[in-house]
């Protein structure tokens, strides 16, 4: 059996961000998951460099459109590269073999008698380069991108999609594997269907609005639709339609004795749940075996793109944390198929708690006690009746079962739940007591082997989301393995050598200064409305840096407790709004004059996604009278109102005060 995983190709439009890394990575952690039970697993990303998108970047630069490719494929590549992402191939769209294959498959299309000529017009988004019926428009703008969509009017090459429909109906019913749905999860595949069952209508496959696109075989003057160029990339880069289609032969033949899996975001689930198969249905060729679909990463309630302009890009977090804190972050905070906001601030609380604490310090504990009590060597006899073992093969077994349903999320938890196990049962078992009262006897040999061995499996379980720091772990335990070279007999109980050099050495994640953190952030790029790290979560008034609930000591999660002193230095009064309007250029700062008291002041709060102007003056709310002042947009902000942040938007809600409670009252 082999597998053939792909990613989308990106457009090279701009440098990548959070969201493109987050499906490389999910596809990259798949694919090793899969190659650590010894299977044949070919792995392929690539660039997607045609279309009006990059023609637009290219007119507005004064460019060639492929000086625009050729800038920005290598930072897809080189990133990939620096998170360890271990693809066969990287296909690029503009490559003669991708032309080859794309020229074939037209080939097929035509023979099917599946192509024809007619006029059209409608509403088309660049960002997402395809037409929109008037009634999926919002406010004439796309739902996805919220830009305006143009109207655009051509005579096009149509592709008969629409004969396709029951086909495709049979597919979603049946799977292209039986017992396999064609996409994942359910309620996508249901979405899909109820799209196709709605009626479909043929699609134009041609441009002549462009230029910049593979020329389309027996129209000139018309270069092929973007979508219909890229979808074909999964097979290009196979060889197909070149004289050698070994590969093809070997990752995409017919029959069910090969599984090929499309992982997609949601935005474009519909090309390839739709479109691609009915592309190859007329082409004759095989189906893929799966699509799956992930949500979107968000920034401010929308989705990270681009064109929104409200991306987060890896860089800063990974120079502070490297790139296995980032690749765990990504992998275990996005329950897969859902949307998650995405901030700096959950990740430093994940790091601590799952990496610095449940992982490093666990691992430290573990083998400093190991190394005092054996001479720094690991123990010397094996214990195989115990609760580690137990604890670890239902570890095993669910993280098994959760990779093999693509529920990544599921997989880190049951990593997490062993680690969790390790540290209990080193604090319940207590060898460094027992080693005081009753020296090294066979009992201690046996509970440190348990966390040992327990923490080389849970190393081994680690190795596909975080390759570099699985191999670091068994390294340090005397077992090591690259994340290749290991396979399913390295999650068996038992493979720790006994008696082995065992030396303790630093932390594997150092803890991390949540506040030091911004602070160094702050100094180097100021922070400003627009590039301040996490800008769901700030705030409703962010006069400095947030303060993160990350206290020095474990559990990382729960905010330090502080005196009723410490309490009493925070000046709370009662202030009326006597003015307000948004900041200009700011999508959340609102500047509002409030009077406390006899006093008058400006206060500056990311607040105007949730209120404007008008709702606001008059109304009397909480504020923190005594901070520092802090320029924001260069305005200066004397305070800062308080606002709950409701969970998942984190959209601000003022805190109410009862009208009648004169302003400059104190609050306590
Ligand atoms: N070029 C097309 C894909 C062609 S595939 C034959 C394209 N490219 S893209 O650069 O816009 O990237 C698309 C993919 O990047 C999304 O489907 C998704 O996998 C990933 N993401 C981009 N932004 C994302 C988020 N904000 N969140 C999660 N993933 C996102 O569409």
């Amino acid at each position: 059996m082999s597998r053939y995983f792909t990613t989308p190709i990106y457009y090279v439009n701009d440098r990548p961000h959070i969201g493109h890394l987050y499906t490389t990575l999910v596809t990259d952690t798949l694919t090793r998951f899969h190659r650590l039970q010894g299977e044949d697993v070919r792995f392929l990303t690539g660039t997607d460099e045609h279309g009006q998108k990059i023609e637009k970047v290219a007119k507005r630069e004064g460019v060639a459109p492929i000086d625009v490719a050729d800038r920005h494929a290598p930072t897809f590549r080189d990133l990939w590269k620096r998170f360890g992402v271990a693809n066969d191939d990287f296909i690029r769209t503009t490559e003669p073999r991708h032309r080859i294959g794309v020229t074939e498959l037209i080939r097929r299309l035509e023979a099917a008698g599946d192509l024809y000529v007619a006029g059209h017009e409608g509403w088309y988004c660049v960002g997402c380069e395809a037409f929109y019926p008037e009634k999926d428009l919002e406010g004439g703008k796309c739902p996805t991108h919220g830009t305006a969509a143009e109207w655009q009017k051509e005579e096009n090459v149509f592709f008969r999609l629409s004969k396709y429909q029951d086909r495709l109906l049979e597919l979603y019913e049946k799977g292209s594997v039986p017992g396999i749905p064609f996409v994942f999860p359910e309620t996508r595949l249901n979405e899909v269907r109820s799209f196709v069952s709605a009626g479909l209508k043929d699609l134009s496959v041609s441009r002549t609005a462009i230029e910049w696109g593979i020329p389309f075989p027996g129209h000139p003057g018309h270069v092929v639709y973007v979508w219909l160029d890229a979808l074909t990339n999964y097979l290009t880069a196979l060889g197909f339609g070149s004289s050698d289609e070994e590969l093809v032969a070997r990752y995409w033949p017919e029959g069910d004795e090969r599984r090929v899996t499309h992982l997609v975001g949601k935005d474009i689930l519909r090309f390839h749940a739709v479109f691609w198969p009915a592309f190859l249905m007329s082409a004759g060729l095989p189906l893929p075996t799966q699509v799956v679909s992930h949500g979107f990463w968000l920034k401010d309630q929308r989705k990270m793109s681009k064109s929104v302009g409200n991306v987060v890009r890896p860089d800063a977090l990974v120079d502070a944390f490297g790139v296995d804190a980032l690749r765990w972050h990504l992998i275990s905070e996005m329950s897969f198929g859902q949307d998650a906001s995405f901030s700096d601030e959950a990740f430093l609380v994940r790091y601590n708690s799952d990496l610095a604490n449940g992982l490093g310090n666990t691992l430290s504990r573990a083998v400093r006690m190991a190394s005092d009590a054996f001479g720094a060597a690991t123990p010397g006899e094996r214990c195989d009746d115990n609760d580690v073992k137990r604890v670890a093969e239902e570890a095993v077994a669910t993280w098994d079962a959760a990779f093999r349903g693509c529920r990544l999320h599921e997989a880190a938890e049951a990593i997490r739940t062993l680690l969790g196990a390790i540290d209990g049962y080193i604090t319940a078992k207590e060898p460094w007591k027992r080693v005081k009262a009753e020296g090294v006897t066979p009992a201690l040999h046996r509970i440190h082997f348990n966390a040992l061995e327990g923490l080389r499996i849970a190393a081994v379980m680690l190795a596909p989301i975080a390759p570099g720091a699985s191999a670091e772990v068994l390294r340090r335990l005397g077992t090591p393995k690259s994340a290749e070279e290991l396979r399913p007999s390295d999650l068996a109980w038992g493979g720790l050598p006994l008696g082995a050099p065992l030396a303790p050495a630093a932390p594997l994640f150092p803890r991390a200064d949540a506040k030091a953190y911004f602070a160094e952030l702050a100094k180097e790029s100021p922070v400003t409305e627009e590039t301040k790290p996490v800008a769901a979560e700030v705030p409703a008034a962010a006069p400095a840096a947030p303060a993160v609930p990350v206290p020095a000591a474990a559990p990382a999660a729960e905010p330090a407790r502080i005196s009723i002193e410490e309490f009493f230095k925070a000046d709370l009064r009662v202030a009326e709004i006597i003015a307000a309007e948004k900041v200009e250029k700011s999508k959340k700062l609102m500047k509002m004059r409030v009077r406390i008291g006899e006093e008058e002041r400006t206060i500056v709060a990311g607040i105007a996604t949730a209120y404007t102007g008008e709702q606001l003056v008059g109304r009397k709310v909480v504020v923190v009278a005594n901070l520092l002042p802090a320029k924001l947009m260069g305005i200066e902000s004397n305070g800062m109102v308080l606002a709950a942040s409701l969970p998942g938007t984190g959209e601000p809600s003022l805190l109410a005060v009862d009208p009648s409670v004169p302003s400059g009252t104190k609050v306590k």
